[in-house]
C-alpha cells in the first residue's frame, strides 16, 4: 500500500492538479473568495487550508508566542489565540498594523480571545516598532512569526530579515500570499505587487542567504490549495 506521505508528494508533482489550483486562485480572486470566511465572529482574510494548516502548525510547535504582522479585521490573531487557548498554557500573540482602524479594535478588544493577544500600531518594519517586538519575544521558549502585511518583495524580504531572528528552532515563519507569483502578470492593477515582485520572490531571495530555513513543501503539497506556497518555511536550526 502507497503510505499517505507519498501520496502527499505524488498529488503535489501532479501537473494537472498544480495547474487546477492555480486556476481556482485565479479565478476567485475576481470575487474576493478570501474575503468570505471568518474565525469565532472576526473576518480572516484566508483561505480555509491555509488555517487547517496553521492548526497543524500551533498544534505541532505549541508556541508561546506567536507574531503576526498585518492584522486587518483581526480574524488571524483570533485564530492563533484561540488555538493557544485551547492548548492551555500562557501562550500569547503579538499582531503589528500600520493601521488599525477604530472599529476593529473595539470589536477585537471585547473578544473573549482577546485576553492573549497585544496589538502594536505602526509599520512592521520602524524600528521602534520591531523594538518593542523583540522585547516581547524575549525570554521566550518557541516564537512562531506569519508575515501577512504589504506584499511587495522589498518590504517582505525586509519583513524576513527582521523577524527571521526570532523565530525558534523546530517553529515556523509563515509567509502568507506567495502565491501573487504563481498569477497572471498585471493580476493586482491597483496594488504594488506583481508576478516578480511579492512575498515569493522575496523569500527566494531570503533563502539565498539563510540556512536556518527550508521551504517545508510538504504543507503545500498536502494542501493543493493555498495562498503560501513555498511561503511555509521551517526552522531547522
Ligand atoms: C492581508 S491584511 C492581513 C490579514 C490578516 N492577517 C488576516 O488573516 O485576516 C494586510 C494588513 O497589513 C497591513 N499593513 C500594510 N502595510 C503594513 C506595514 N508596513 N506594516 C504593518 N502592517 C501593514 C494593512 O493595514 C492590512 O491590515
Amino acid at each position: 500500500m502507497i503510505d499517505n506521505n507519498e501520496m502527499i508528494q505524488r498529488q503535489g508533482a501532479d501537473k494537472q492538479l498544480g495547474q487546477m489550483s492555480n486556476d481556482f486562485l485565479r479565478l476567485t480572486g475576481k470575487y474576493n473568495y478570501t474575503y468570505n470566511f471568518s474565525w469565532m465572529g472576526r473576518p480572516i482574510i484566508q483561505f480555509p487550508q491555509d488555517i487547517m494548516a496553521m492548526q497543524e502548525i500551533i498544534w505541532r510547535v505549541k508556541p508561546d508566542l506567536i507574531i503576526e504582522t498585518g492584522i486587518a479585521h483581526g480574524g488571524s490573531l483570533i485564530f492563533s489565540a484561540s488555538m493557544l487557548e485551547l492548548i492551555g498554557g500562557d501562550g500569547q500573540v503579538l499582531g503589528i498594523d500600520i493601521d488599525i482602524r477604530e472599529h476593529n479594535r473595539v470589536e477585537l478588544e471585547k473578544h473573549p480571545m482577546f485576553k492573549r493577544i497585544t496589538m502594536l500600531e505602526g509599520s512592521a518594519v520602524d524600528a521602534d516598532i520591531v523594538r518593542q517586538v523583540c522585547d516581547f519575544a524575549k525570554n521566550k521558549k518557541s516564537v512562531l512569526v506569519c508575515l501577512d502585511s504589504m506584499h511587495s518583495h522589498a518590504h517582505v524580504l525586509k519583513e524576513l530579515a527582521l523577524y527571521s531572528p526570532l523565530v525558534t528552532r523546530g517553529s515556523y515563519l509563515v509567509v502568507f500570499d506567495t502565491a501573487i507569483e504563481d498569477m497572471p502578470e498585471g493580476s493586482y492593477p491597483d496594488r504594488p505587487w506583481d508576478k516578480g515582485n511579492n512575498p515569493k520572490t522575496a523569500v527566494w531571495e531570503f533563502l539565498k542567504q539563510n540556512d536556518r530555513f527550508e521551504i517545508d513543501r510538504e504543507i503545500q503539497n498536502k494542501l493543493l490549495i493555498t495562498v503560501a506556497p513555498d511561503g511555509y518555511l521551517k526552522c531547522v536550526k
